[in-house]
C-alpha cells in the first residue's frame, strides 16, 4: 500500500509559498509491539505550524527539512500491535499531513466519533477549544458583566472565544476580523455584540467607537497594531491574554507596541500563555462544551478543504483569512 505524506523542502523567510512543502509516496510501515497505523480522515492546520517551519528553538521542535510535516489529526486505526488500541478505533494523534500514520499507542488518544464529528476533536473540542477556554477564564479571569475585546475572532479559536464569553455572561463582546462577511457572521450567528474589519482603516478609532465602556478582557490571537490599540482602550486593572500573534508571524521585523507604560498606569496584566500548560482543565473544559453544544448553545464553523494534496492550500489559505472557524483537511 502507497503512503502519501508532505515534507518540509525548504524554509521560507516571510510568507510561505508551496515551493517549502513536497509531497513523496513510501510504502505504508507495518507496525511493531506496541504500535498502531492510522488511516487519517482529518487533519488540522495551525499558525503555530508556520513558526515550526523556522529553525529557531521554540517550546516544539522546529520541523526538520526533508521530513514530514506534523500536526494534529483523527483517523482510523488499520493496523495494531496493541492491545490497548485495537483496528477499527478512532484515534487523536499529531502526525498529520500524510494518509497513514505509524505511531506507538500511548501516542494516541481514542475519541468518540458517534458523539461528535472527528473535526470536533480538532476544534471545538479539542485544542483550539481549550486555548479559548483557558485563555479567556484562567489566563484573562474574565468575570460577568464585563467588556470583552477578541481580536481574530472569525478563527478558531476566537469564535469560540467569544462564544464562550457570551456564555459565561460578558456584558459586552466586541470582535474583529478580517472581512465584511466574517464581521456579519459574528454578529448574526456567534452573537458578539460587535465586530469591525481591522482591515477598514484605524484599528484604535474603530475599537473606541465600539467601546464606550473600555474593555476588561483583551483575548490577544492577532498581536501589533490591535494589541496596541486595545491597550489604549482598556480600563484599570484590565487583563490580556496573549494567545497569538498572527500579524507578525511572516514578518518578524513588524514594529513593536509603542504604548507599554499604559500597564502602569492602568495597572493592566499582559498575560501570555500556551494551552499545553493547561491540559489539567480539559475534562473541565470539555464537561462544558458538551452541555452548550448539546443545548445548541454554541456554533461550530468549520472550513474543508478536501485531498490531502491540498494541505499546503488549506495551511496557506489559512494564513491569508480563507477560513471561517477552523481549517480542516479533509481526506
Ligand atoms: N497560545 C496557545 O497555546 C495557542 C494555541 C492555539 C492557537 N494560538 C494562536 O491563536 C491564534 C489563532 O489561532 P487559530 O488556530 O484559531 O487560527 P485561525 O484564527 O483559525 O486562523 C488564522 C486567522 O488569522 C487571521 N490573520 C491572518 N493574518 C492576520 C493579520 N495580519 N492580522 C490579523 N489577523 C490575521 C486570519 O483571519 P482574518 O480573515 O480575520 O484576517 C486567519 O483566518 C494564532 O495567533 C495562533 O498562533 C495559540
Amino acid at each position: 500500500m502507497t503512503n502519501r505524506l508532505w515534507q518540509l523542502a525548504a524554509r521560507p523567510e516571510g510568507v510561505p509559498t508551496a515551493e517549502h512543502f513536497r509531497l513523496v509516496e513510501e510504502e505504508v510501515p507495518a507496525p511493531g509491539p506496541g504500535q498502531v497505523v492510522v488511516r487519517n480522515e482529518v487533519m488540522s492546520v495551525d499558525p503555530a505550524m508556520r513558526g515550526r517551519m523556522n529553525d529557531v528553538p521554540s517550546y516544539v521542535a522546529p520541523f526538520q527539512l526533508d521530513q514530514p510535516l506534523e500536526g494534529g489529526a483523527v483517523g482510523t486505526v488499520v493496523a495494531s500491535e496493541s492491545p490497548d488500541v485495537p483496528v477499527g478505533a478512532s484515534v487523536l494523534h499529531g502526525l498529520g499531513w500524510r494518509e497513514y500514520a505509524l505511531l506507538d499507542a500511548r501516542h494516541t488518544r481514542v475519541v468518540d466519533t458517534a458523539a461528535a464529528p472527528p473535526s470536533a476533536y480538532l476544534g471545538v473540542l479539542g485544542m483550539p477549544g481549550l486555548t479559548a477556554y483557558a485563555g479567556l477564564l484562567d489566563v484573562a479571569h474574565m468575570k460577568p458583566d464585563e467588556n470583552v475585546f477578541i481580536s481574530g475572532a472569525a478563527g478558531a479559536v476566537g469564535s469560540l472565544a467569544g462564544q464562550i464569553a457570551r456564555l459565561r455572561g460578558a456584558r459586552l463582546v466586541i470582535g474583529s476580523a478580517g472581512s465584511a462577511a466574517k464581521v456579519k457572521y459574528l454578529v448574526d450567528d456567534l452573537g458578539f455584540d460587535a465586530a469591525f474589519n481591522y482591515k477598514d482603516g484605524s484599528v484604535r478609532t474603530q475599537l473606541k467607537q465600539l467601546t464606550p465602556d473600555g474593555i476588561d478582557v483583551y483575548f490577544d490571537n492577532v498581536g501589533g497594531e490591535q494589541l496596541e490599540a486595545a491597550l489604549f482602550r482598556m480600563n484599570l486593572h484590565g487583563r490580556v491574554a496573549v494567545c497569538g500573534a498572527i500579524s507578525q508571524y511572516n514578518t518578524p521585523d513588524a514594529r513593536g507596541i509603542r504604548n507599554l507604560s499604559l500597564l502602569i498606569s492602568k495597572r493592566i496584566t499582559l498575560q501570555g500563555f500556551l494551552v499545553m500548560d493547561h491540559w489539567g482543565r480539559r475534562q473541565a473544559f470539555v464537561e462544558e462544551m458538551t452541555g452548550w453544544l448539546r443545548e445548541n448553545k454554541v456554533q461550530v464553523p468549520e472550513t474543508f478543504v478536501d485531498g490531502i494534496e491540498h494541505a499546503p492550500d488549506a495551511f496557506l489559505g489559512m494564513l491569508r483569512g480563507e477560513n471561517l472557524g477552523k481549517m480542516i483537511v479533509r481526506f
